[in-house]
């Protein structure tokens, strides 16, 4: 199967990037949302994405207005799914939401279509009976896109395997690293490993055994890395973390959660509100002396 079209549901943080880089790959590209003002969102992240492409020369002069040429924006079902070879779904981290999308776009989305999700936490078997097309539906999950360039391929029990290989082929064609999850598993590959640390990280701030700075710098000199887990939660997000860690029953990771809540309701969420478990936008753990 020859994949063109990319029909990309959801234009908020994730499906903006995917649909920026499969613009930039040469697909044809086509970005639904519910809300026009998360189109205009998408647009102006995908413009300052190409500009930061350009400044660091991943992109030549003038390939900006050709790529966003190829990508349109729209509010309406049927033009989203035009003649669409592939859809991914990127909207809001909710199962019911995501249910009755894949209930709407499996009735009208041509029949030649591949379904795919970009859940970060969910199974695709959630989803791939309201899609109506089981047999055609997968997970594919980004990180980044740009900078962290893994593409989860994880089919649920009723995926064709003929999928696969087509899903390899296209993650390649995004400038994505395709691995393949070969069963359902919440967290992928990455986010399991990622977790595992990141709990780790949490016990032993919480059980007072190292500083935070410590624990941190233990990570990155051992490892080289340019952060150390509370480094990266403040990138993820305390929100995000909280979310999935209070979830968690066991006592090592309550214990983090309420660690975590504490600085929620401070207002520090990390990164995007300049202040976490570091400052922003210069953090100690980017100086020099931090490592010595
Ligand atoms: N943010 C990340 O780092 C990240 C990484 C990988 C995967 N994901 C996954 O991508 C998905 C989107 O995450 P995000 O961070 O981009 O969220 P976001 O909140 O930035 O964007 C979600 C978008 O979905 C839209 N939406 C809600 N209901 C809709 C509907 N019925 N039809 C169409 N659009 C609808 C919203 O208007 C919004 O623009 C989630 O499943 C998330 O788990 C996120």
């Amino acid at each position: 199967m020859i994949i063109k079209n990319i029909c990309i549901l959801g234009a908020g943080t994730l499906g903006s990037r995917v649909a920026l880089q499969a613009g930039i790959s040469g697909f044809n590209v086509t970005v639904y949302d519910i809300q026009q003002k998360s189109l205009d969102f998408s647009l102006t992240t995908m413009q300052k994405i190409l500009r930061q492409l350009h400044k660091s020369g991943q992109i030549s002069a003038g390939q900006d207005l050709e790529v966003l040429s190829r990508i349109k924006f729209t509010l309406s079902p049927s033009e989203a799914v035009e003649n669409a070879d592939f859809i991914n779904e990127s909207v809001t981290e909710e199962a019911d939401i995501k249910k009755k999308v894949w209930r709407q776009f499996g009735e009208i989305a041509p029949e030649k279509c591949i379904f795919t999700t970009n859940t970060s936490y969910m199974l695709p078997s959630m989803f791939a009976e309201d899609s109506g097309r089981p047999e055609k539906f997968c997970a594919f999950h980004f990180h980044d896109v740009f900078y962290s360039r893994v593409v989860d391929i994880m089919p649920h029990p009723g995926t064709d395997p003929a999928l696969i290989p087509i899903l390899e082929d296209l993650g390649r064609k995004l400038n994505q690293v395709p691995v393949l999850v070969k069963k359902e598993n919440p967290g992928y590959i990455f986010n399991t490993m990622l977790m595992a640390l990141i709990g780790a990280a949490g016990k032993l701030l919480t059980g007072e055994v190292a500083s935070i700075e410590d624990i941190d710098r233990s990570w990155m000199v051992n490892f080289h890395m340019p952060m150390g887990p509370f480094g990266i939660l403040d990138s993820i997000g305390l929100d995000t973390a909280w979310h999935v860690t209070h979830k968690m029953p066991d006592r090592a990771s309550q214990a983090f959660a309420a660690l975590l809540k504490s600085y929620l309701e401070q207002g520090k969420l990390g990164e995007k509100s300049g202040q976490g478990f570091y400052t922003y936008p210069n953090p100690t753990y980017k100086e020099q002396d931090f490592v010595k």
